[in-house]
């Protein structure tokens, strides 16, 4: 059975994940009225992929005997100067969730709980990715420097990403 320090972290991760989710569709909206519909699909599948780290936690815990509880969802926010503003957030938020995880990790260690350690090793190397999808991004978006042109064959490569659950039994 996972501890109540533990329980209350994976917990807090929950909601943190589904404000992330919140977040980027969010994000995702603002950047589909600015006529750049491939970002907005990259964040909508963003959006989708936060909704399966929640609900994989979720299930983590009540497979470890756990019982989560559900606090408010804190509103994200609403408006974005430009692409580069919601790109430039996005890598700020993925490095506030990447401190989450990894305390998550130290305190499983210290708990010589083997098995959520184990667990969330998972997301620590996650977030190395997600930290480094949004450096790529923000690096191109920092070349393109406002030319129009530029800006449009980022958002066609934007427009390829699909969303594929990393966890199928989980599909939400
Ligand atoms: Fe589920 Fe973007 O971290």
């Amino acid at each position: 059975m996972i501890s109540e320090k533990l329980t209350k972290a994976l917990n807090d991760q929950i909601n943190a994940e589904y404000y992330s989710a919140y977040m980027y569709l969010s994000m995702s909206a603002y950047a589909e009225g600015a006529a750049l519909k491939g970002s907005a699909n990259w964040l909508y599948v963003q959006a989708q992929e936060e909704m399966t780290h929640g609900l994989h936690m979720y299930q983590y815990l009540m497979d470890r005997g756990g019982r989560p509880t559900f606090a408010p969802i804190t509103q994200p926010p609403h408006s974005f100067t430009s692409i580069d503003d919601v790109f430039n957030q996005v890598l700020a938020h993925e490095q506030k969730v990447t401190g989450g995880i990894n305390a998550i990790a130290t305190l499983a260690m210290q708990e010589n709980d083997h098995a959520a350690y184990q667990f969330i090793m998972w997301y620590v190397n996650e977030q190395v990715e997600e930290e480094a999808n949004a450096t790529d991004i923000i690096g191109k978006l920092n070349m393109i420097n406002g030319d129009k042109r530029a800006l449009l064959a980022l958002d066609n490569e934007l427009a390829t990403r699909v969303f594929v659950n990393p966890f199928p039994a989980n599909a939400p």
